[in-house]
């Protein structure tokens, strides 16, 4: 495979043509950003360690019949994703009370609850990203009624799994953000990435945030708590 010209560069990651048309590169960047871009950094060893946890959480995925665009991690940095056409939707799944939620409602950070909770989120940068509701989406005509509820169902498998696979590595799965896109045949798959960027994870003894509130709130190295995260997952931090 070989990789061709830049299609696209978002805060994380850029997007390189191939050599097969229904295929892409995915290079992870070192950039990290916060509150729609407002906070930025470039932190040395962030695109590797997120492009591992993603990769591996892929294949864990896959293997319990999750399917995702993902095909092979490429290299430290790099992976071969298909390509497929971004629904501008941000799906998030909650199953602790956190962020913005926590803001949202006026409950306590940490607060447990009885099942997930599923929101929309419309990808939209210049709005930033902003909450809609099922009406909104149709009017928009993001995706159908039927796509929808194809979403969330998807969004609940990915949580099941991947709430057993941190409960295994001794961390709670508070919330993430998921992405999916059609591919050619118009079939939808999970995209994007699953990394400690698009997640909230805590130690489960010590309620310790193994995520990207470390940056947001400055509570210490990213790249320690990310290499945690890697560690806990089978995974191996050192570069190759
Ligand atoms: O900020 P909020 O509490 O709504 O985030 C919920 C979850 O979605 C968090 O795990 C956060 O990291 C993730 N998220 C994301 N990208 C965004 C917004 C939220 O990965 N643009």
């Amino acid at each position: 495979m070989e990789k061709g010209t830049l299609l696209y560069e978002g805060k994380a990651k850029q997007i390189y043509s191939t050599n097969d048309e229904e295929v892409v590169w995915v290079q992870y960047k070192n950039s990290a950003t916060a509150f729609n871009g407002e906070k930025k950094a470039d932190i040395d060893g962030k695109g590797v360690l997120n492009n591992k946890i993603s990769s591996l959480l892929f294949s864990k995925l896959a293997e319990k019949g999750i399917e995702s665009h993902f095909i092979k991690q490429l290299s430290d940095h790099e992976q071969l994703v298909k390509r497929v056409d971004i629904i501008p939707l941000e799906v998030v799944v909650r199953n602790v009370i956190a962020g913005s939620l926590s803001k949202r409602l006026g409950i306590e950070e940490g607060t447990e609850m009885t099942k997930p909770i599923i929101e929309f989120y419309y990808k939209n940068d210049d709005l930033g990203d902003p909450l809609i509701t099922d009406d909104h989406i149709n009017y928009l005509e993001i995706a159908t009624d039927e796509e929808r509820s194809v979403l969330r169902e998807m969004a609940l498998q990915v949580n099941e799994v991947l709430q057993g696979i941190f409960k295994e590595a001794g961390v709670i799965l508070v919330d993430f953000k998921l992405e999916f896109g059609k591919d050619r045949s118009g079939k939808i798959l999970l995209g994007d990435e699953i990394s400690p960027d698009t997640c909230r994870l805590w130690d489960a003894d010590t309620r310790q945030k193994l995520d990207k509130d470390v940056f947001r709130r400055d509570l210490g190295s990213l790249t320690e708590v990310y290499s945690i995260i890697l560690e806990r997952l089978g995974g191996n931090s050192l570069c190759t």
